[in-house]
């Protein structure tokens, strides 16, 4: 067992929740105040790796949605942090430990198609690992999964199925594409853009696919959902800016935290 789950289960030993939600940059408001059973910080998980960036605060909290037990990871880490790679997978190996069979992954991502602005949700159906990192290089632990797994059903075609029903009848327009990861920190070329986009990415961004990989091999399903918060560089005349990625973000988390909440009602 890691040691962030031996913390988590000193202080909490309720109901265990079955899905995750792992909240991206902007987004900060899951849970309403009433719904809120039980939080812990990252701090008191000791080998979980803390966020350094803004609008990303570094707690886990566990809620009651409809009699489901669900837990939220209010702010991630990420691999242009200076995080190890590996040090990545103790999140997502925590959350299988304690219980969860399906993790919903958030985040905000620039796009690519001149067709999908800022504001847009894009169901992610499947990634371009093309941050030059993976977390799961080193010795394979069986515990978690074996040495060499699929990923062709990383994003659970089933899963994406239904959020699309919710989100036909709950009138929310959704755009369904391919993720791209790059390490980050500096925003991407125009160059590297109009690149990503012949390698058949509809969405960009710095995060996502290390803890996709990591939950695949740990057997979780999952859905992903990008924010999409500006047109990628080359795309707009626009310099892109940290900030833009966070006002845009908080305009869309209502429609996103909709969407996420009544899955969880379905589930
Ligand atoms: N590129 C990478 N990451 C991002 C972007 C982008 O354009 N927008 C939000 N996150």
């Amino acid at each position: 067992m890691l040691q962030s789950t031996k913390n988590f289960f000193d202080q909490y030993s309720g109901t265990k929740p079955k899905i995750a939600i792992i909240l991206g940059s902007g987004l900060t408001n899951f849970f309403e105040e009433n719904e809120k059973k039980f939080e812990i910080s990252y701090n008191d998980l000791k080998d979980f790796p803390k966020p350094t960036v803004e609008g990303h605060s570094g707690r886990l909290v566990l809620g009651e949605i409809n009699n489901k037990i669900v837990i939220c990871m209010y702010g991630r880490s990420h691999i242009y942090e200076g995080h190890q790679p590996q040090s990545l997978t103790i999140p997502i190996r925590m959350l299988r430990e304690i219980g969860c069979e399906t993790l919903i992954v958030t985040n905000a991502a620039g796009s690519l198609n001149e067709n999908m602005p800022a504001g847009s949700l894009m169901l992610i159906k499947d990634h371009i690992n093309w941050s030059g990192f993976n977390p799961l290089i080193g010795k394979n632990d069986e515990n978690f999964g074996s040495r060499f797994f699929d990923m062709s059903n990383a994003y659970d075609s089933s899963l994406r199925k239904n959020i699309i029903k919710i989100s036909q009848s709950e009138n929310i327009n959704l755009y369904e594409g391919v993720y791209i990861m790059y390490s980050g920190p500096n925003f991407e070329t125009p160059a590297e853009i109009k690149a990503f986009k012949t390698l058949g990415a509809d969405a960009v961004g710095m995060s996502t696919v290390p803890e996709i990989i990591t939950a695949t091999h740990c057997g979780l399903k999952n859905v992903g959902l990008s924010i999409i918060t500006n047109f990628a560089s080359g795309l707009s005349l626009n310099a892109l800016t940290h900030n833009e990625t966070l006002t845009e973000a908080k305009k869309a988390e209502e429609k996103v935290i909709k969407l996420i909440k009544k899955f969880i009602n379905n589930y």
